[in-house]
């Protein structure tokens, strides 16, 4: 063997040496990394294994700091005190090191002082480097960083080195990777326990997939613990509920491995119920076969609960609304119907489909819409209120409600619509309307009352105080004959009457014109803007010629006429009542005139009819005051002159004006009834007087008095015992009394005056036929009624010396007179020449001037006893 094959094998023998000292060294390294040590630890062990192996004195882990601008020294053999952990260099592509990281291959450097690729790096530059060789530590294609070894006197690095050194990175790089992948499955594993879904992992290689892990929170959720679920399939969550129809979608989720949600009925383990939303998925492997699913559950059994309270809420709030007696109406902010219930579309007449979407102002007419626009503009200032409302149904009749509206607001506070409750008033307005038509107008005729005429004439007498130009009158209307309809074809033929009349009436007047009924046959016409009394009295000429044609009612024939009194309304007037008053007193007038006529009032009429009122109150006083007193007037026998009896006649002295007529007074007590109370004293008095003189003169036992019977005394239902009464009180004999009756008292009084007469007589008082003659020309009555003497009415015995046709009706009387056996008196004589007539006629009595004037009873007393000659 030459010397050089012995170098030469020496060194083959050196460098396989090495070679089986790195591949050791690798296999240690393998071993640590595979121990799972921690990596600091191993970093450090690889670098001094590192500086061994190569035999240098400085060696290195540099780690690559997040940005990828540094590098830190993380582990090292042979540095200075302290750098280890915090030494660091930069990554300039120009340096050694940031060229490292650059090239995957490993870089060596023979002799840093002479190297010109490279700029020197402080840091070897500071050791004293001369030579290295650098490899990055590549994790999953990216640089961890770079492990260095470095000599301080020039040292070739050989491939094997490279090589080694290489390995070596790869081998750190695996370590590395398994502990930060190991780093990060701890990671999710801490991320699913921390999570509050549950999650659950089947194995889905296995038969029925069972569960192989579950989380912390699945076990709070269902109350189960791991070990007693690994291995099981997941139905059992189920209880005896799996039927759900969710379980459908899951199952083909399963079998056609996708992923899918469902929410779940389950129970948990201590039996109640919790509602499970389940979200499960597929998990495959590298080769795309389906190896696992993982669930991931979510306790929503407070949102599930919490949205079936809120179906229940709206369920009973529905039933409220659709029970509810009222109509609930809901509006938008445009005002567009967004609900109503059932009872609201049943007001209205429509189905709760027509109504959706509609306008409010569909519902009403323009009055309605006018108020409405201001009401939502209260409601959109948060106005809430309460009020009577008319809307329009869809037949179009209204529909009368009290609406309670309140403005709704949306989250944001913005005005969001109406809400109204609506309750319908339709059958209390149209009572309320009715009671109303009542009190303002005629239930027959259909024509305005009393309340509304007056009404309307004080709105007239404020008019005519402001326009004074413009004058009013006012028509007071009687009809003439309306008693005898009413009492001849009755009432309901009478009604037909007033209706008829009430409509021709208002055929003649204009718009403004109020004509009204105020009962029985009054109809009042007010007459409004009107310029002369012309105006007023045209119109009652068209009433007169209105009424003139008959009317047809019920088969009869009906004429009727009016009197008709006018007031016309000037500024002097200040009450209603006083221009009705005055039209009043101005019928009054036509009527005294004769039917069918008008007369307008005038002031004269007022201050008369005012005369006559005080008159009547005076005439009461006068009563209690003994102002009236009785005056006799003799009656005479016509062929003698002498005495047979008187007719007592009422007088009455009044204190301040003298003497009063009784043509002024009579009819006033007429009309106001006090006749009653005087007739009754009259005869009381005449009696009693009577009595006395028979007394006194006893020449004059056989004296008669005659008293006046008026037609209200003569229909007193006690008039005969009031008779006997004062007969028997004043002791004078009934055969004395003549009472003296008009015949038409009797005729007025025509059913029961018979037996009243006869009544009379059989009590043996004389009966007596006053103002014969003037009344009716029946002579039929006078053998009907068993009557005594006929009084010849004045006014033909003042004519009979001159008018020869009055003569023979007296003479007729007096023939007629002495046939019947009835005496006869003549009244009113003032001349010798009608005594001479009346003697030549045969007439047995006569009263008058002639013989005397009535007397008080003091002359007439005197009167008498001259006649006697005391
Ligand atoms: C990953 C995974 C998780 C599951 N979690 C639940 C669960 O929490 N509750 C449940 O009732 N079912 C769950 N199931 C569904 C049942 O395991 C089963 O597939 C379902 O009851 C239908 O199958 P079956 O008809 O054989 O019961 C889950 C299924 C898988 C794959």
């Amino acid at each position: 063997m030459q010397f050089s094959d012995i170098t030469k094998w020496q060194q083959v023998e050196t460098e396989l040496k090495i070679r089986e000292r790195q591949q050791r060294a690798i296999a240690e390294l393998g071993q640590r990394a595979l121990a799972n040590t921690d990596l600091s630890v191993l970093m450090d062990e690889t670098v001094r294994l590192v500086t061994q192996v190569l035999d240098v004195k400085l060696g290195g882990i540099l780690e690559l700091l997040p940005g990828g601008n540094i590098l830190l020294l993380q582990a090292g053999v042979g540095w200075h005190e302290g750098f280890v952990g915090s030494a660091m260099a930069g990554t300039e592509p120009t340096s050694l090191l940031g060229h490292t990281l650059l090239t995957s291959k490993p870089v060596t450097v023979d002799d840093l002082r002479v190297e010109t690729r490279f700029d020197g790096s402080p840091l070897l530059h500071n050791h004293r480097v001369v030579s290295g060789i650098n490899v990055t530590i590549a994790t999953q294609g990216k640089a961890f960083g770079i492990i260095g070894a470095y000599a301080t006197q020039e040292r070739i690095f050989t491939d094997d080195d490279s090589y080694f050194l290489q390995t070596v990175a790869n081998v750190l790089a695996l370590a590395i990777e398994r502990k930060q992948s190991e780093e990060r499955l701890r990671l999710m594993e801490r991320a699913i326990a921390a999570s509050s879904n549950g999650i659950v992992l089947t194995d889905a290689l296995q038969p029925d997939n069972p569960i192989i892990y579950v989380n912390p929170a699945f076990e709070e959720i269902t109350g189960y613990q791991a070990s007693e679920v690994i291995g099981q399939n997941c139905r059992f969550l189920q209880g005896d509920k799996q039927n759900q129809l969710a379980l459908d979608e899951l199952r083909n989720a399963i079998l056609e491995q996708r992923d899918c949600q469902v929410t779940l009925r389950n129970y948990r383990k201590d039996g109640t119920l919790f509602w499970n939303e389940l979200y499960i998925a597929p998990v495959f492997d590298s080769l795309g076969y389906l190896t696992h699913f993982i669930g991931v559950q979510t306790d929503i059994t407070q949102r599930q609960e919490a949205l079936l309270a809120l179906r229940q809420r709206e369920e009973q709030y529905r039933s409220i609304v659709e029970t509810a007696t009222e109509g609930i109406w809901l509006l938008n902010k445009d005002n567009e119907t967004t609900f109503v219930n059932q009872q609201m579309a049943n007001m209205l007449g429509y189905t709760t489909e027509e109504m959706l979407g509609k306008m409010l102002f569909s519902f009403m007419d323009e009055e309605g819409i006018a108020i409405t626009n201001a009401n939502l503009e209260r409601r959109r200032q948060g106005i809430h209120e309460m009020h009577d409302f008319k809307f329009q149904c869809k037949n179009g009749s209204p529909l009368w409600a009290i609406v309670s509206c309140a403005p709704v607001f949306d989250e944001q506070k913005n005005y969001a619509g109406v809400l109204g409750m609506v309750t319908n008033i339709t059958e209390r307005k149209q009572m309320e309307e009715k009671l109303v038509y009542q009190a303002f107008y005629d239930a027959l005729t259909g024509l305005p009352n009393r309340v509304l005429l007056m009404e309307r004439l004080g709105q007239a007498i404020a008019q005519v105080k402001r326009h004074p130009e413009n004058l009013f009158a006012v028509l007071f209307l009687d009809l003439d004959r309306f008693k005898v309809v009413n009492d001849s074809l009755g009432h309901a033929v009478g009604d037909q009457l007033l209706v008829a009349i009430a409509q021709r009436l208002q055929s003649c007047l204009r718009q403004n014109d109020t004509v009204a009924r105020l009962g029985g046959d009054e109809f009042t016409i007010l007459l409004s803007h009107i310029q002369t009394i012309d105006d007023a009295t045209l119109v009652a000429e068209r009433i007169h010629q209105v009424l003139k044609s008959p009317f047809n009612l019920s088969g009869y024939e009906v004429f009727t006429s009016a009197s008709i009194g006018i007031a016309i309304g000037t500024t002097q007037y200040d009450q209603p009542t006083d221009v009705l008053r005055d039209a009043d007193t101005a019928l009054y007038r036509t009527k005294e005139q004769g039917k069918s006529g008008h007369i307008v009032f005038d002031t004269a009429m007022y201050e008369q009819a005012l005369a006559l009122l005080q008159l009547e109150t005076q005439l009461r006083r006068a009563i209690e005051r003994q102002e009236l007193s009785v005056y006799y007037q003799p009656i005479v026998s016509v062929s003698t002159g002498a005495i047979t009896g008187f007719e007592a006649l009422v007088r009455w002295h009044h204190p301040q004006q003298g003497m009063i007529s009784p043509d002024k007074f009579i009819p006033i007590a007429e009309e106001t009834g006090l006749i009653v109370s005087i007739g009754q004293w009259v005869l009381r008095e005449a009696c009693q007087q009577l009595r006395q003189w028979q007394k006194q003169f006893p020449a004059f036992k056989s004296l008669n008095i005659n008293v006046n019977l008026s037609a209200k005394q003569f229909s007193q239902p006690n008039l005969v015992k009031q008779i006997s009464q004062i007969l028997k009180e004043t002791n004078l004999a009934p055969s004395s009394l003549k009472l003296e009756i008009t015949e038409s008292t009797i005729m007025a009084n025509s059913e029961t005056a018979a037996t009243v007469l006869k009544q009379l007589k059989a009590f043996g008082v004389q009966l007596c036929i006053d103002d014969f003659g003037t009344g009716y020309s029946s002579l039929a009555y006078l053998h009907r009624f068993p009557i005594d003497v006929l009084k010849i009415d004045r006014s033909f015995i003042n004519q009979i010396d001159s008018d020869r046709e009055r003569l023979a009706i007296v003479s007729a009387i007096v023939t007629l007179g002495s046939h019947l056996g009835l005496s006869v008196v003549a009244e009113g004589v003032e001349t010798m020449e009608q005594w001479a007539q009346l003697k030549l006629l045969q007439c047995a009595f006569a009263q008058g001037y002639l013989f005397s004037k009535p007397l008080n009873a003091e002359d007439t007393g005197v009167l008498l006893a001259t006649t006697l000659g005391f």
